[in-house]
Parts: C-alpha cells; sequence; structure tokens
C-alpha cells in the first residue's frame, strides 16, 4: 500500500507515468468511466478547501466510485477530541482511499502510520501539498511542453504558501530549472527549503523583492496569496497582503509566451483584468487538477494498469 505526503514520495519516472496517465484521461474520459466501480474515497477535510476537496470528489465520481467525507473539523468529531490516529482507523472501515486536508504539519504523515487504505495528504499547514504540485506540474507541461529548461518566478507568500515549497522541491529535479523568489523579506522561504533543497542540489536562484525586475526573464510566473490563516498578527497581514498585483501594465514587461500560473484562491494579487490574457492558465489549472486526482486515485489503488 502507498500513501502520497510528499511529492517526493513519487520518483521523477513515476511522476512521468503520473502525468502521462493524466494526460491520456483528458484525452480518453470514457475509457476510465468505470474504472473505480464500487470504491469509495474519503474526504477529511480539517480546514477550509473548495478546489482540492470537490475535485477529488469529481475526480471518483468520474471513475464510477462514490465519496463520502467531512468539510470542517466542526462538523467531525475531532471537535469532541478524536485523535486524526483514530479517525483513520474508523475510516478504513468504510472507504478505499482518502485525501486528508490538516492545519498541522505532518498530520496526514499521522494518520498514514495507522492506516489501512493510502492516504493523500491534501494540504498540510504550510508544509506541503503535493497534489496541487501534481497539478502544477501537468499545466506546465501540457502548456509549455517541458518540465526542464525553465526561469521560474514564485511570488507573493512564499514563506507559508506550501504549494511553493511542494514545487520547488519536485522542479528542483528537472534540468536547468531556475527560481526567481520574488516576496517581501518577511515572507520568503523558509531556511530548509532554501539550504537543503535550492543550495543542496546546486540549484541556481536569486530572491528579490520587485516583481517587474524580474517579469522579462520567465516562462513561468507562479503567484500566491497571502496566507491569512496562519498570520499570529492581523496588523502584520494587512501590511503585506497587497505587496503585489499583476496587473494589465505588469504583463506587457513579461514575454509574450509565459505562462501566469496560480494554485487559486486568489485574493486581490492577480487584477481580474488579467483573467483574459492568454497567458492567464490559472483557470485551465483548475481542469488538469481533475484529471490529476483521478490518475493519483488510480495508482495508489493499483488500477493504474487496468485499463
Ligand atoms: N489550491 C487549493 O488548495 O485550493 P483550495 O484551498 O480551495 O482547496
Amino acid at each position: 500500500m502507498r500513501h502520497l505526503l510528499n511529492p517526493l514520495d513519487f520518483s521523477v519516472e513515476e511522476t512521468e507515468r503520473l502525468l502521462d496517465l493524466a494526460s491520456d484521461i483528458e484525452k480518453n474520459p470514457g475509457k476510465y468511466s468505470e474504472v473505480c466501480k464500487g470504491k469509495k474515497i474519503a474526504t477529511l477535510f480539517y480546514e477550509p478547501s473548495t478546489r482540492t476537496r470537490l475535485s477529488f470528489e469529481a475526480a471518483m465520481l468520474n471513475l464510477g466510485g462514490s465519496v463520502l467525507g467531512f468539510s470542517s473539523a466542526a462538523s467531525s468529531s475531532a471537535s469532541k477530541g478524536e485523535s486524526v490516529s483514530d479517525t483513520i482507523r474508523m475510516v478504513s472501515c468504510y472507504a478505499n482511499i482518502c485525501a486528508m486536508r490538516h492545519p498541522k504539519e505532518g498530520a496526514p504523515t499521522v494518520a498514514s502510520l495507522k492506516s489501512r487504505i493510502p492516504v493523500v495528504n491534501a494540504g498540510d499547514g504550510g508544509h506541503q501539498h503535493p497534489t496541487q504540485t501534481l497539478t502544477d506540474m501537468m499545466t506546465i507541461r501540457s502548456l509549455k511542453g517541458r518540465l526542464n529548461n525553465l526561469t521560474i518566478g514564485l511570488c507573493g507568500d512564499l514563506k507559508f504558501g506550501r504549494t511553493v515549497h511542494s514545487l520547488i522541491e519536485s522542479l528542483v529535479r528537472y534540468e536547468n530549472v531556475k527560481f526567481i523568489l520574488i516576496s517581501p523579506p518577511e515572507l520568503r522561504v523558509p531556511s530548509y527549503i532554501r539550504e537543503d533543497v535550492l543550495e543542496a542540489n546546486n540549484i541556481p536562484y536569486k530572491e528579490v523583492t520587485c516583481m517587474e525586475d524580474s517579469l522579462p526573464e520567465l516562462d513561468i510566473l507562479y503567484m500566491t496569496r497571502v496566507q491569512q490563516e496562519r498570520f499570529f498578527n492581523e496588523a502584520e497581514y494587512l501590511r503585506l497582503r497587497d505587496t503585489y498585483i499583476l496587473d494589465k501594465a505588469k504583463m506587457d514587461l513579461a514575454n509574450k509566451d509565459m505562462l501566469v500560473l496560480h494554485p487559486l484562491p486568489r485574493v486581490n494579487e492577480i487584477s481580474v483584468e488579467v483573467d483574459d490574457d492568454p497567458r492567464a492558465a490559472y483557470f485551465r489549472q483548475v481542469q488538469y487538477g481533475v484529471y490529476v486526482r483521478m490518475a493519483i486515485i488510480l495508482t495508489l489503488l493499483g488500477l493504474d494498469k487496468a485499463v
């Protein structure tokens, strides 16, 4: 039995196979419509979500399976003090696979230790979000045709933005990928990403505060929301939240083929006037997320070769 807790749980070869499967699902959805008949996914969401929870549920329904779960800690027995370890023992009796989002870093890993079903980390605190990363990778690979030879700008809350941490960890495994880390000093990437991931792998990167200067260099601009829920100090959040706002004037500084990605939800960091720009890929990214999660379910259930 396999879990998906960290993007590095899949090797580069396994990641490529999973993305190939997701692309095949995109092209031939009918082929997969009954593969999970009789299977159930439990979505255990202790934190709010729109995309991740609904796309996991849509993914299982598209595969012919069923869904159950909860969408907040308050509506589960966590509110009565039940531990994640006990909860997963129960859920192992009800479902074949589960996706868990939790505000505490490492909670899905704790669950996996007692689980009899595959556990997917659907976002744990400010730590990792591997299924978003696989979605981001499918988006880049589908729209750019490659995951190597890229200059990627990551902009916004690089401290608390778990999608940023997972994406950097995954992409350092590809040739000639460079990063420009655009953030206010208070929201720089954590030192473990800088030292243990970027520097340990000799990956070229620079940390800057100005978005405009970097735009002409980029193949991908990955915008992120300032994560209000991770701040201890409301005044600090209010001071930092609108540091970067991507608008039409800034898009004029970028390459004609630069893609704009965002894990969503967005707040103010991308002006709605950018949505109609052909380089805005963030809503297409959402659609890729369904194919990727279908591929993840099939792979973890060992059904990827059943079609
Ligand atoms: N991208 C993402 O994780 O969105 P949700 O918080 O809506 O799931």
